[in-house]
Formats: structure tokens, sequence, C-alpha cells
């Protein structure tokens, strides 16, 4: 009888040891597995956790008194270029035309971007010209503020 007892207890004691350690890991393998789908979300959606400045500013441009060419240009920009990341990031960054070119090119070439080189060429037309009216209302505020 003390026998059966003592086999009894040390079964338990190995049970409730095993259950505690499957509870611990279940809970862990939980949190691997959430992980594991909010990496994959971002890989398929090519953003990443960076945080950038220009993504509060605004994401829509008022192009009604650019030339017709680039209101067109504008639309296929705001297409292809807000697909992973919201429209407000290439409108409130300040590149040089060259680097333009680059990021162009940079973000035509991710995986599942959907532009093709004509495209891409139109949107970095849209960005230089785009470029060259900030630069020209921030050279006015320069002389502004210098009179
Ligand atoms: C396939 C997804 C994808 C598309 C489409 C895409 N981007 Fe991006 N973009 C990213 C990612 C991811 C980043 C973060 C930095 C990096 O990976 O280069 C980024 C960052 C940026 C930045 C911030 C760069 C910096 O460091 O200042 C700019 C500007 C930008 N993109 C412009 C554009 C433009 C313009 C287009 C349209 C031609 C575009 N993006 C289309 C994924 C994309």
């Amino acid at each position: 009888m003390s026998r059966f007892h003592i086999t009894r207890v040390a079964l338990l004691a190995a049970l409730f040891a095993g259950s505690t350690a499957l509870l611990s890991n279940s809970a862990s393998a939980q949190d691997d597995a959430t992980g594991g789908v909010d990496e994959a979300a971002a890989a398929e959606s090519g953003a990443n956790d960076k945080e950038y400045d220009a993504d509060k500013g605004s994401d829509a441009l008022d192009v009604s008194q650019f030339p017709a060419e680039q209101q067109e240009r504008y639309t296929l920009f705001a297409a292809k270029c807000s697909k992973c990341h919201t429209l407000a990031r290439p409108i409130n960054t300040d590149k040089t035309a060259s680097e333009w070119a680059r990021y162009v090119k940079r973000m035509a070439a991710k995986p599942k971007s959907n532009i093709s080189p004509d495209q891409a060429k139109n949107v970095y037309l849209f960005l230089k010209y785009y470029q060259s009216t900030k630069d020209a209302a921030a050279t006015d505020g320069d002389a502004a503020t210098s009179e």
C-alpha cells in the first residue's frame, strides 16, 4: 500500500512537472508563431519597422496648377508609390534629381513593386518636377526672410 502510494505521488509529481513544462512551452510557441506572422506580413507588404517622419505629413498633392503631363504622371506616382508605404513618404522627402533617379529604381526593383521601367521613368520625371517646385518655394522663402 505504501509503495503504491509513493509511486502515485511520484507519478503525480511527474505529471505536474510535465504539464507546467507543456504550458510554458505552448506559451512560447504561441509567441513565436505570432512573431512569425508579423514578420511574414511585413515581408509581404515590403514594409519595415523603421519610422519615417515623412509618413506623418500630407499624403496627397494638389496638382491642379501643374502642367497636364505632370498631372498624368502624378496619377501614376500616386498609384505606384503608395503600395508599401503611404504616399506621404515620397511626397515629404527631399532629394536631388539624381537621388530620386536612384530611389525610384530602388523602389521599382523591390519584389512585388509592379513598376515597369517605363513607369519608373515617368514617376522619376514627376518627382524631379515636383522637387523643383519645392526647391523654388524654399528659395522664395529664404528671400522673404532675408528682406
Ligand atoms: C514594394 C514595396 C515598395 C514600393 C512599391 C515603393 N516603396 Fe518606397 N520604400 C519601401 C521600403 C521597404 C522602404 C524602406 C527603406 C528601403 O527599404 O529602402 C521605402 C522607403 C522609401 C523612401 C524613404 C527613403 C529614405 O530613406 O528617405 C522613399 C522616399 C520612398 N520609399 C519612395 C518611393 C517611391 C517614389 C516609390 C514609387 C516609385 C516607392 N517608394 C514605392 C517599399 C516600397
